[in-house]
């Protein structure tokens, strides 16, 4: 049966008549506005800042347009891709009805969002090698779950998954498969951008957070259908992204070579960083990875986390979450913060083995 979004929406925001805001009546050029109950005085910092933004972020869109080779239509940004994920819950799930299928372990906003919303989490071990489990998958979903969410590369193993598994899924689900490609941009492997016009149930998320350097401004972006992003331009809140950010993400566009530079230098990295924990003699495993952090298991993670905490160094303790037994999920740092982790790994060596 093709793919119908009208019939997995909820009936509610099918039925949706958005707001509309002075900025969505009125966006050309005039001499006085007086439309937006704006501060006409202006404000105490000047600049432009007593109006609001554009709703529609239209520049910002044809700036990510271009670089993506996406259609501005086909672009929603949000207040990181944490908003885009709620936004998919409020569109698609109805509280205390719907279910989705998250792949764990993984990112926690999935399960997070869907609990806030009442909508019931059908969680899905990955396999032992952290790949998407097809079989277990397919047998734990009944056909009327909402939403799949695959994220690839995956938070926290760090593995991108087999690319021919996501094809499976993405012709095989009713529903919206969303690709959370947060890390994509380092990785080897290509994103899912360019496979958007054959999957019309497909959402793919990516982030200002990750490559671009940019976390503390809150930008993220999802992907999809015309006419999935036109549900979601419809029940976002309308000006969901301030002035100052869309500001600084043009700006920030505008010096994309950068965003390269740093990325290739943090691959380097990243290279040293994973041969040097694979020597270390309470290593026990360095999991492969295709993004900025590394996963890595411990003989007695617990005790690795505390000494580095008392060493003023703070990596995320996973040994608690499943698959993740006794490991560690350590950011690339710079060049400066690999050598003081890894000699602060080594101080706790010595200090163990002098005991
Ligand atoms: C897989 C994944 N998706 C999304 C996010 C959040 O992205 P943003 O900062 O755009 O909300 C994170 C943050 O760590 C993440 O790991």
């Amino acid at each position: 049966m093709p793919f119908e979004l009208a019939s997995i929406l909820r009936k509610n925001i099918l039925q949706l008549t958005p707001y509309s805001s002075a900025r969505h009546e009125f966006t050309g050029e005039a001499k006085v506005f007086l439309d937006a109950n704006e501060n006409s005085m202006g404000s105490p910092i000047g600049e432009t800042y007593h109006r609001y933004p554009d709703p529609g972020q239209e520049k910002l869109k044809a700036k990510i347009s271009g670089l993506k080779h996406i259609p501005a239509e086909q672009i929603f940004l949000g207040n990181g891709s944490d908003e885009a994920i709620d936004l998919l819950f409020r569109m698609f799930c109805k509280p205390g009805d719907d279910q989705v299928v998250v792949c764990q372990p993984t990112y926690g906003m999935y399960a997070v969002s869907a609990a806030i919303h009442d909508v019931k989490t059908l969680n899905v071990p990955l396999t032992n090698e952290f790949q998407l489990d097809l079989g277990a998958i397919k047998s734990t979903c009944k056909g009327s779950e909402k939403l799949l969410f695959i994220c690839s590369p995956n938070n926290p193993s760090g593995n991108a998954f087999r690319r021919e598994d996501i094809s499976d899924l993405l012709h095989w689900f009713k529903g919206i498969v969303v690709i959370d490609e947060a890390y994509i941009d380092f990785s080897s492997q290509p994103s899912w951008l360019e496979e958007l016009d054959n999957f019309p149930n497909l959402v793919v998320l990516q982030t200002f957070s990750k490559a671009w350097g940019l976390a503390g401004l809150r930008l993220g972006m999802a992907f999809g259908s015309v006419e999935l992003i036109e549900v979601m331009m419809k029940v976002k809140a309308p000006y969901n992204l301030s002035a100052v950010v869309q500001e600084m993400a043009l700006k920030a566009l505008a010096l994309s070579g950068q965003v390269e530079e740093k990325v290739n230098l943090l691959l380097h990295e990243r290279e040293k960083l994973l041969v040097a924990l694979a020597g270390l003699p309470n290593v026990i495993k360095v999991y492969p990875s295709d993004a900025n952090f590394v996963l890595v298991r411990f003989n007695d993670a617990r005790k690795v986390y505390s000494q580095l905490l008392n060493e003023g160094i703070v990596v995320r303790d996973r040994s608690m979450v499943s698959l993740c037994e006794d490991c560690l999920r350590i950011t690339i740092g710079s060049q400066e913060e690999n050598k003081l982790l890894l000699a602060s790994l080594q101080k706790g060596i010595n200090m163990n083995a002098e005991k």
